[in-house]
């Protein structure tokens, strides 16, 4: 696997929790897997073996000098690339003053480092990458490296998380990261104009998926193609959607020790203590143990759907209800939430901050869980609100349509305020009915979405490749 985030090293959503659950589950069932990732700030080197020193990295003209070192996590080993000048910063892709202006280079001396770990440290059958960070390694085995022998007969996989992050360059940069200036032309990297760097590794991987069945086809639209609507289709055959997992060791209200009292399906009681706890963490009244609770966790951007909250904002607070929400992004969304706090204190919560504990404080506390998505990939925090009986209110996108059905929550099509609000109030009206509410919770928190279903798609894949 190379991926720019992986749990418990590196993460900003739910492409570190996918790499970091998936591999030990694809090593459960036998597979040979390694992890290749960044050594970023927050990577301690303690704990970790320097296994290769002085490894030189050639991007066009320049030579980084770089080392690798070895970690584990439940049984998978992580390599890690040591090179400070790129990755010894604070955030993972930029900081409080925007996105690092040289991640092109950043990443692709991540993936030049990645072939020669296959090189000399570990050999696969398949390398599969993850993203536009990772997918200069298949864009380098079928340029830069073709011909050269290390390479035959080893198949790239390239996963889609979110087709909205392509990896987007001026067209002057090929020579930069050791490409030849010829592949700027529309049947290769160059995309209006740009270079984009997703796009090489959708033409140039052997096979491509993506993280639900749903936005597979919709990737291969105009409207939520992102302009690579072509590129999907024309290799629509080698594309398959294998929907996300959850990591039930991490996300389970029996077992989680970030939460006020533990429950289950057995057994509800423990969640109205962790109702109260989550009032108190947002300085709610305990007063509003009986109304229906609203939570969000999320990347704050366009994405997820906010402005719908935006334009209803007004009439989802005229209902009888509280609001938390947990998240950090687009100043615009940080400063909507933290002004409907202010309005609203006795309803709403906010809190503008990366906080895992507080996440799953959320997702055991609240009622109903709102992820109005414009697009959603695959999306995990609906998955997780399941297992907790909190029950999801969704826009019908991508894997939220493909996780979410009349039993387990509630489900808007139209992109609109009107829309959302409806499954709201219809949502809200449920709640007003215990019998009904607990059904539904409970059905929820029956089905299971464990990572041993998709482990064996990608197993599957993996050996159609091989074969
Ligand atoms: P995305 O990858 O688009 O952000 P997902 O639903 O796949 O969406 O995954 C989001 C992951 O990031 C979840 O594990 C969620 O709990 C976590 N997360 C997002 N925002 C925060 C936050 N502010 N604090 C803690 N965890 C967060
Ligand atoms: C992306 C998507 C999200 C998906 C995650 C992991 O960040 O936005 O829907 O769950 O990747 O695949």
């Amino acid at each position: 696997m190379v991926t720019s985030e992986a749990t418990p090293f590196a993460k900003t959503g739910g492409l570190a929790d996918v790499v970091g659950s998936l591999s030990p589950a694809l090593r459960a069932r036998g597979e040979d897997v390694a992890v290749f990732l960044p050594r970023y700030r927050a990577i301690s080197l303690d704990g970790l073996t320097r296994v290769y020193d002085d490894l030189p990295i050639w991007l066009g003209p320049v030579c980084y000098s770089a080392s690798l070192y070895q970690g584990e996590d439940r049984g998978v080993p992580y390599y890690f690339l040591d090179c400070p000048p790129l990755f010894d910063r604070d955030g993972l892709y930029g900081d409080a003053v925007g996105d690092y202006p040289d991640s092109h280079l950043r990443f692709a001396a991540f993936s030049r480092a990645a072939l020669d770990l296959v090189r000399r440290i570990f050999r696969p059958q398949i390398i599969h990458c993850h993203d536009w960070q990772a997918a200069l390694v298949p864009i380098y085995i079928r340029t830069l490296f073709a011909g050269d022998p290390t390479f035959f007969g080893l198949k790239t996989v390239l996963s889609i998380h979110n087709l909205g992050y392509q990896g987007l360059f001026d067209g002057a940069i090929l020579p930069d990261i050791g490409l030849d200036p010829s592949l700027f032309r529309p049947d290769s990297l160059e995309f209006f104009g740009r270079v984009n760097l997703l796009k090489g590794g959708l033409l140039y991987s052997d096979a491509l998926t993506t993280v639900s069945r749903k936005y597979a086809q919709e990737i291969r639209t105009p409207k939520l193609g992102f302009g690579l609507e072509g590129v999907l289709s024309d290799r629509a055959d080698a594309l398959t959607g294998i929907l996300n997992g959850v990591d039930y060791s991490q996300w389970d209200p029996r077992t989680d020790p970030f939460i006020a009292a533990r429950y289950s399906p057995d057994n509800l009681e423990g969640k109205r203590e962790c109702k109260a706890d989550l009032l108190d963490a947002f300085s709610l009244s305990r007063e509003n143990l009986g109304r229906p609770l609203l939570g969000i966790v999320s990347r704050l951007v366009g994405q997820k759907g906010f402005d719908l909250i935006e334009q209803v904002a007004a009439s989802l607070l005229d209902e009888d209800l509280c609001l938390v929400a947990l998240g950090t992004g687009d100043p615009r969304y940080e400063r909507f939430f933290t002004d409907l706090a202010a309005l609203h204190p006795e309803k709403v919560g906010v809190r503008i901050a990366y906080d895992e504990p507080l996440a799953h404080k959320v997702e055991a506390g609240a009622d109903i869980f709102l992820m109005p998505s414009q697009y959603e990939p695959s999306g995990l925090n609906q998955m997780f609100s399941l297992r907790y009986g909190t029950v999801p209110v969704v826009r019908a996108t991508g894997g939220l349509d493909d996780t979410i059905d009349a039993e387990t929550g509630f489900k808007f099509e139209d992109y609109t305020g009107e829309a959302l609000l409806e499954a709201l109030r219809a949502a809200l009206a449920a709640y007003g009915d215990p019998e009904t509410w607990t059904a539904m919770m409970l059905a929820g928190m029956r089905r299971d979405f464990s990572w041993q279903a998709s482990a064996a798609e990608y197993s599957a894949l993996y050996r159609r490749l091989t074969a």
